[in-house]
């Protein structure tokens, strides 16, 4: 590196400085929300990265990748909450800037491509500007500000080869020191994972189960009703638990629907589409409604938003039975 090259960089470090911070909060409180959060491991919640990844396979550009990280969800969640602190701690301490940089447009284009791939308008997803955020950190690093790069440089200048050693050192210590406290996380989470899965086990879906009768608007009429013609099967009555949900996809307009029986033989089903920048939102149980994974919107088991940003309720498919399926009307 020249040293007009190493000047030019420096002066660009201080303009980067309120932007370095920025992502490096982003980064550190995404992957600290995801360990505290044991939802997010669990496989059994609908909040967790398993059942957003369900959610988003449906129309996502890489959906055929997505499979092998459903089925390891667990591993995938702790190197996504790890990778994202390691980013923002990168980032905040100047430590291997370049690389924490392109590991942040790396998750951030992962997100892109799934979570925030059906945000509408396209530019309005914000991991694309995550993604194009950090390109100014690549190129130019820290430009040695407020840096332990730059520290570890000139340790290794005044000192060479003590420097050199310390650095690797530290660095080395630094990597197993994280990686150490994300394993201590995991399996503290994974303990934590294992009973409320037994709790689960005859836990919400089953204890939500209602009797059949109560009145609900825009239910379907009880089984047996005939369809109008050109109505499209969305699923089988069988597939959709009481007091649940059941997520597809309508061939004919290919959107994801979720398909709910709140009540036994009283089905109501919406577009799974967040009014908001139109991420797919994960059905979380009749009391606690829908939720969308992106932004935090919070919707009821009505479609009705309840917590922006939102700006409208989810659109009702209106649906009938037909025997032993469930169409649209
Ligand atoms: S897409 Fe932003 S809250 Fe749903």
């Amino acid at each position: 590196m020249t040293d007009s090259w190493r000047e030019r960089t420096h002066q660009v470090g201080w303009v980067l400085l309120p932007l370095r911070a920025f992502l490096a909060l982003v980064f550190i409180y995404g992957g600290l929300s995801k360990i505290a959060d044991r939802r997010f491991l669990d496989a059994s919640s609908p909040l967790s990265i398993r059942a957003s990844v369900a959610a988003v396979r449906i129309g996502s550009p890489i959906s055929d990748l997505l499979g092998p990280v459903q089925a390891h969800s667990f591993g995938v969640g702790v190197v996504i909450a790890a990778a994202e602190l390691a980013v923002g701690l990168g980032v905040l301490l100047g430590l291997l800037t370049r690389v924490a940089a392109v590991g942040g447009m790396a998750l951030a284009l992962s997100l892109w491509l799934t979570v925030s791939w059906r945000a509408q308008p396209w530019y309005t997803s914000a991991d694309l500007v995550y993604l194009f955020a950090l390109t100014p950190l690549v190129l130019a690093g820290s430009g040695g500000v407020l840096s332990a790069d730059a520290w570890l440089e000139r340790a290794r200048r005044a000192r060479p080869g003590v420097g050199e050693d310390r650095t690797r050192r530290a660095l080395l210590a630094g990597g197993v020191a994280v990686g150490a406290a994300m394993l201590m996380a995991g399996s503290t989470l994974f303990r934590r994972t294992g009973h409320s899965a037994a709790a689960g086990a005859g836990g919400p879906a089953g204890s939500a189960t209602a009797p059949g009768s109560a009145a609900s608007s825009g239910s379907v009429p009880p089984s047996g009703s005939s369809a109008p013609a050109g109505a499209i099967r969305l699923t089988a009555v069988a597939d959709v638990p009481v007091g649940g949900g059941h997520m597809v996809t309508d061939s004919a307009t290919d959107a994801t629907v979720w398909v709910l029986q709140l009540q036994r033989g009283q089905f109501t089903a919406y577009d799974a589409t967040c009014s908001h920048q139109g991420c797919t939102v994960d059905f979380v149980s009749p009391g606690d409604g829908f939720a969308c994974p992106c932004h935090g919107a919070r919707f009821d088991a009505q479609g009705q938003v309840v917590n922006g940003p939102a700006p409208r309720g989810l659109t009702a498919v209106p649906v009938v039975v037909d025997g032993a399926d469930i169409r649209t009307r």
